[in-house]
């Protein structure tokens, strides 16, 4: 309860607010946006986001506990009645064995948060993306509106979303929330799907109470939207909700969000746009993009029968994230923990890759921006970053002769060319056609700091 207040100071608190009013609307007040598009579609990024660059996504739930096929099991399973899921519970399980069977199985026995911080941050990740509620619906929070379908009643009985964020925080790691707006066989979606999206009940009581619960209670810095695709940005009231987290939230200057708000919103409207999973575009695109990919090439949730040959390679991990940034996206990255909330070796390996090459070449990836070229293909694949005055160029593969040849920088009377990693210029000259004929240097393999992708630094070139 509030202490009663004199009417003197009243009068006095209504002047100042008067005076501070006025001070507030002359400096230009913050533009309030409106539940539509095209005043959402105005909002600037904010900054962090673009100078973030690498990210990992983490994708844990109840599917962590079958563990098999992918996250989408029980869709798999129930949804579609798939042969092969059918046979897979007939052979491991019970005869009456239900999806919510799950649920006490996905422990958390061993996870330690601030271990997987650590792990990301060795990696080099700027932010994290984490699931709070996959499609299967069940929350890793005590969402009030998930009744016994949540982390805190059923399987950890801990707030797995509190406590990553905590721990990512103390090493500061952006925090994304993951969300997925439908759920696939929740009682009042199904409702609303059999009135043809025409009512709201499944929206008004689950998928917006959670979303405001999970800005107001773990205040994200990025809301990855997810599960949009069968229902107009209408149905889902996404804008509506939009206006609220940019003019009002908590966090209205730092959130960012993607572009999964509703059908046909993915690659034209919200924050910054994914477009498909895993999806590259071919020319340096006019909007802040990023590209999420999974290690697992197969699956996002963790899963028992994955084989070696399924995961990406650090030389195509390293490959992509260069792709992407030179072409002015960001590389989101995903790993799948056991439901034990462990992180197996090899995801734990090709993370520290990633962070063993940006240590080296980090300068050339974080707060970078595109070059007015990106990609120049002879006979290795070089791709373009830039930042303030500086050109950067990291080329694939490791020329035969020792020689580098670039066509698109062009050198002036100050141009200085190094190596990241390496100390000392290197040589260069201009070839007949004017091009770049870089000299790298002669050492053994293993006395380069990294391998896969080379960076050299640029400075004094048009
Ligand atoms: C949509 O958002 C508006 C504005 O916040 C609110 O008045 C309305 O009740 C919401 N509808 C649903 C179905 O949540
Ligand atoms: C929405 O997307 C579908 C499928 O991609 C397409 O057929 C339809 O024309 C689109 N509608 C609008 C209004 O853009
Ligand atoms: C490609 O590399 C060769 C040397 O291998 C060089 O002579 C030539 O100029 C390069 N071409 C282009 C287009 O850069």
């Amino acid at each position: 309860m509030r202490k009663p207040v004199g009417n003197s100071w009243i009068v006095a608190g209504v002047l100042l607010a008067l005076v501070l009013g006025t001070a507030q609307s002359a400096r230009g007040a913050p533009p309030r946006y409106t539940p539509d598009w095209l005043s959402l579609d105005s909002r600037p990024l904010p900054a962090w986001f673009d100078e973030a660059k690498f990210g990992v996504f983490v994708h844990w739930g109840v599917f962590s506990v079958p563990a098999w096929g992918s996250e989408w099991f029980w869709w798999h399973w129930q949804g579609e009645g798939q042969l092969g899921y059918q046979l897979f519970m007939r052979d491991n399980y019970p005869p009456s064995f239900t999806y919510g069977d799950f649920g006490p199985q996905f422990t958390a026995r061993f996870f330690h948060p601030d271990e997987w911080a650590k792990l990301f941050q060795a990696a080099g990740a700027q932010y994290v993306v984490f699931t709070t509620k996959h499609h299967e619906g069940f929350t890793n929070w005590p969402s009030p509106v998930s009744w016994n379908w949540n982390s805190k009643d059923v399987g950890p009985h801990r707030d797995l979303v509190g406590e990553l964020g905590a721990a990512l925080r103390k090493r500061n790691i952006r925090y994304g929330l993951y969300h997925s707006l439908l759920e696939w066989f929740h009682p009042l979606y199904l409702l609303d799907k059999k009135n043809g999206f025409k009512t709201q009940h499944f929206v008004s009581t689950k998928t917006m109470p959670e979303l405001y619960d999970l800005v107001n209670s773990y205040k994200p810095d990025l809301i990855w939207s997810d599960g949009e695709w069968e229902c107009p940005d209408t149905y889902w009231n996404s804008t509506h909700f939009l206006a609220w987290l940019y003019n009002d939230s908590p966090i209205k200057d730092e959130v960012v969000v993607n572009d999964r708000w509703g059908k046909n919103c993915s690659c034209h409207h919200g924050g910054y746009y994914n477009c498909q999973d895993k999806f590259v575009p071919e020319s340096l695109p006019n909007h802040k993009w990023e590209m999420c990919t999974s290690l697992d090439k197969w699956s996002w949730g963790y899963r028992r029968d994955m084989k070696l040959a399924d995961v990406l390679s650090e030389s195509e991990i390293i490959a992509e994230l260069v792709q992407t940034v030179s072409l002015g996206g960001n590389y989101l990255l995903n790993i799948g923990p056991t439901k034990d909330g462990l992180i197996i070796p090899i995801f734990q390996e090709r993370l520290l890759a990633v962070g063993k090459w940006l240590q080296v070449s980090g300068e050339a990836i974080y707060a970078s921006k595109p070059w007015r070229v990106q990609l120049e293909k002879n006979e290795t694949s070089v791709w373009y970053t830039s930042k303030d005055s500086a050109v950067y160029a990291i080329f694939l593969q490791w020329p035969e002769g020792e020689v580098l040849y670039l066509k698109s920088p062009k050198a002036t009377s100050t141009t200085r060319v190094t190596m990241l990693g390496l100390e000392g210029d290197l040589k260069w000259s201009k070839d007949a056609y004017e091009d770049l004929r870089i000299s790298l240097p002669q050492l053994p393999p293993s006395a380069l700091p990294v391998e896969f992708a080379w960076t050299v630094k640029l400075e004094g070139v048009k």
